[in-house]
């Protein structure tokens, strides 16, 4: 049996790559929903659109087109913003600090979620988020909301950016985890929460390995695939 898989939780967890990780392993479809509001942002900051200007946030909408796109060879794919792959610079610190904002407003939430749900529409995805499990995706067969204590997040994304932005710092690293946090929980349009039905997963401890086996022992007793 296919399902959809939804795995929500705050950021730097290592949400995206156990939920890549896991679709590999069955063979499914793997979307990080949060490159979308990414990709989105930075359409937004290359347009100089006001946010609170709801009539060139809807007329901006209508211009954006995103696909995810594989590179046969690559393993990974990649988000297009207008047929340009944005992958790399959705990441980078300027999109950072302004993607919870954006994520924030409602007609860029009902825009990436009609986009989300016609994706998960065949099954087979592993879909990543903030709100897959309470909003994209509320009858996903398997839930995962994951956690990590907050000083293990801080250092995984300041070794994942270092390399980039060479000048960052710790507590700049920090900030910006905190602040989307905040933004995350406390936004009146679907903020982060855990599903009632979802599984609780803390992976401050656990490898990358373990934590892969542990969801994929969830995943086969779901979908009944061994
Ligand atoms: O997972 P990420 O860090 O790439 O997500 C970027 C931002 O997008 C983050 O601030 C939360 C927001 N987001 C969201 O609101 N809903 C989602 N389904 C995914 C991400």
């Amino acid at each position: 049996m296919r399902i959809n898989i939804a795995i929500d939780g705050y950021s730097s967890c290592g949400k995206s790559t156990m939920a890549r990780e896991l679709a590999r392993e069955l063979g499914y479809t793997f979307i990080d929903s949060g490159a979308m509001y990414r990709a989105i942002t930075l359409y937004f900051l290359r347009h100089k659109v006001a946010l609170d200007d709801a009539t060139a946030v809807a007329a901006a909408l209508s211009n954006i087109q995103l696909r995810f796109e594989r590179t046969p060879g690559r393993e990974q794919s990649h988000i297009c913003l207008n047929g340009e792959d944005v992958s790399e610079e959705i990441r980078e610190m300027h999109v950072a600090g302004q993607v919870s904002a954006v994520a924030a407003i409602p007609a860029v939430r009902h825009f990436a979620v009609a986009q989300q749900q016609e994706i998960g529409r065949e099954k087979g995805v592993v879909m990543d988020g903030r709100d897959i499990g309470t909003v994209v995706f509320p009858d996903a067969a398997l839930k995962i909301f994951v956690t990590a204590d907050i000083q293990v997040r801080v250092q995984r994304r300041y070794e994942e950016l270092r390399a980039k932005e060479p000048g960052i710092t710790m507590e700049e690293v920090r900030a910006n985890l905190e602040a989307r946090d905040h933004i995350d929980t406390t936004r009146a349009e679907s903020p982060l929460r855990r599903a009632a039905d979802a599984v609780l997963l803390d992976n401050s401890r656990l490898s990358r390995e373990q934590q892969l086996m542990l969801v994929l022992s969830w995943a086969r007793e779901k979908t009944g695939i061994q």
